[in-house]
C-alpha cells in the first residue's frame, strides 16, 4: 500500500494510571483504555511507587490486548509503538518502556520514547485544530509549568513550581481536611458549599516578576487554619477552608498566566492560543477564571476534554504520531528517566536515569 495510514500504539505508566491507546495520523482514537490505581493507593492517602510499579506489571499486557482488539488491528498494522520514557516513577516508566521495546522488536516497527509532558503538551492538537506556537499551562499532580510550544520537540519553559505542583497542593489540602484521595475533585466539591472569603489565605508569587509558581506557603496557611479550628470543626468550616484554598490557588495561577501571556504576545503578537493540560484542568472554577482571562487578553482558550487531560495512552500515541512525522524515533536501548525536563535549557543536565 503506497499511502499506508499512520497508526500508533501508545503506552502510559509513569504514575498511577496504566494506559494503552491506538491513535491514527488522522486524529482518530481507535481505542483508549485507562486503568486507574486509585483503589490500590487510597489506603495510603497517596501514590506508593512500589505498589504502582507492581500494578503496571500486572495490568499492562491485558490493557494492550484490549486496546488492540477494540481498535480492530493487529501488530502488523502498527506504524510505531510509543511509550512514556519519563519523567515519572521509574519502576512504572520501566514497565511501559520495556513492553514497548518488546512489541517494537517483535513487530519490526520503530520505538518512540515520549516525554510524558510532551504527551500533555500536544494533546490539544489531537482534539482540535491548534497550530504552533501556542502557550501551554500544564497543571497536574506532578507538574506545574508554563511553556511556549514552538513545535514538536521544541519547548520553551517560562515558569515552573519552586516547591509543590498545583495538583499535589490540592491532594495535600484534601488530606489535611479529611476529604480523601485523589484530592482535586474532593476539594472542588467541598468548595462549592464554602465561603472563599472567610479565611484570608496568601496568593503565592502574586505580583512577582517571572512566571514561577509556589504552593507550599498556601498549604501551610491552610494547615494552620485547620489546626486552629481543632476537633470541633464542622462541615461548613471544612467547606470554607476548601473554598479559601481553591480561590487562593486559582488567583495565584491567574497571576502567573497573565505574566506568561504578556511574554507570549510580546513575542508573537496579539491573539494566539492558550492551551491548558493536566489533571487540574478538570477544575471548573479554574476553567471559568481562565475563560475570563483569555477573553480579556483576546487569546483563544483550548481545554481538551477531561478524559484526555488526565493521564491516558492516547496522548502518548498522538505524541508518537507527531514525533514519527518529524522523523524522531529511538533506539531499542533508550533509557527510562525519572527526571526529564521538556526544555533542556531550563535546568542543569537531567538525571541520567536507568537503562531499560
Ligand atoms: O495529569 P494527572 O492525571 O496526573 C499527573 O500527571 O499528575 O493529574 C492528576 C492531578 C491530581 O493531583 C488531582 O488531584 C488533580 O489532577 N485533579 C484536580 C481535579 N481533578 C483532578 N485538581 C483540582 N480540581 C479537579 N477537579
Ligand atoms: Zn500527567
Amino acid at each position: 500500500m503506497p499511502n499506508k495510514q499512520v497508526i500508533v500504539l501508545g503506552l502510559e505508566s509513569s504514575c498511577d494510571e496504566t494506559a494503552a491507546a491506538v491513535v491514527t495520523g488522522e486524529k482518530q482514537i481507535l481505542a483508549n483504555v485507562v486503568r486507574s490505581q486509585i483503589k490500590e493507593h487510597t489506603p495510603f492517602g497517596g501514590v506508593v511507587p512500589e505498589i504502582a510499579a507492581r500494578a503496571h506489571v500486572t495490568e499492562m499486557d491485558r490493557l494492550i490486548d484490549r486496546a488492540m482488539r477494540e481498535a480492530g488491528i493487529g501488530y502488523g498494522d502498527l506504524s510505531a509503538v510509543a511509550a512514556t520514557a519519563g519523567p515519572g516513577l521509574i519502576g512504572g516508566v520501566l514497565v511501559g518502556l520495556m513492553t514497548a521495546k518488546a512489541i517494537a522488536s517483535v513487530a519490526g516497527v520503530p520505538l518512540i520514547g515520549v516525554n510524558h509532558l510532551e504527551g500533555h503538551a500536544l494533546t490539544a492538537r489531537l482534539t482540535g485544530d491548534v497550530e504552533f506556537p501556542y502557550l501551554l499551562l500544564l497543571v497536574s499532580g506532578g507538574h506545574s509549568q508554563l511553556l511556549i510550544v514552538e513545535g514538536v520537540g521544541r519547548y520553551r519553559r517560562l515558569g515552573t513550581t519552586i516547591d509543590d505542583a498545583v495538583g499535589e497542593a490540592f491532594d495535600k489540602t484534601a488530606k489535611m481536611l479529611g476529604l480523601g484521595f485523589p484530592g482535586g475533585p474532593a476539594v472542588e466539591k467541598a468548595a462549592k458549599s464554602g465561603d472563599p472569603t472567610r479565611f484570608s489565605f496568601p496568593r503565592p508569587m502574586k505580583g512577582r516578576a517571572g512566571c514561577d509558581f509556589s504552593f507550599s506557603g498556601l498549604k501551610t496557611a491552610v494547615r494552620q487554619a485547620r489546626e486552629k479550628l481543632g476537633d470541633g470543626a464542622t462541615d461548613q468550616d471544612i467547606a470554607d477552608l476548601a473554598a479559601g484554598f481553591q480561590a487562593a490557588a486559582i488567583e495565584s495561577l491567574m497571576d502567573r498566566v497573565t505574566q506568561a501571556l504578556d511574554i507570549f504576545q510580546n513575542e508573537y503578537g496579539a491573539g494566539g492560543t492558550l492551551v491548558v493540560a493536566g489533571g487540574v484542568a478538570a477544575n471548573q472554577q479554574l476553567k471559568a477564571s481562565l475563560e475570563e482571562l483569555a477573553a480579556g487578553a483576546g487569546i483563544r482558550l483550548v481545554v481538551p476534554p477531561p478524559k484526555l487531560c488526565t493521564d491516558n495512552g492516547a496522548m502518548i500515541a498522538w505524541a508518537g504520531v507527531e514525533r514519527l512525522r518529524a522523523g524522531f524515533t529511538d533506539p531499542l536501548d533508550l533509557a527510562a528517566r525519572a527526571r526529564w525536563p521538556l526544555d533542556p535549557d531550563a535546568e542543569p543536565a537531567p538525571f541520567a536515569g536507568y537503562k531499560a
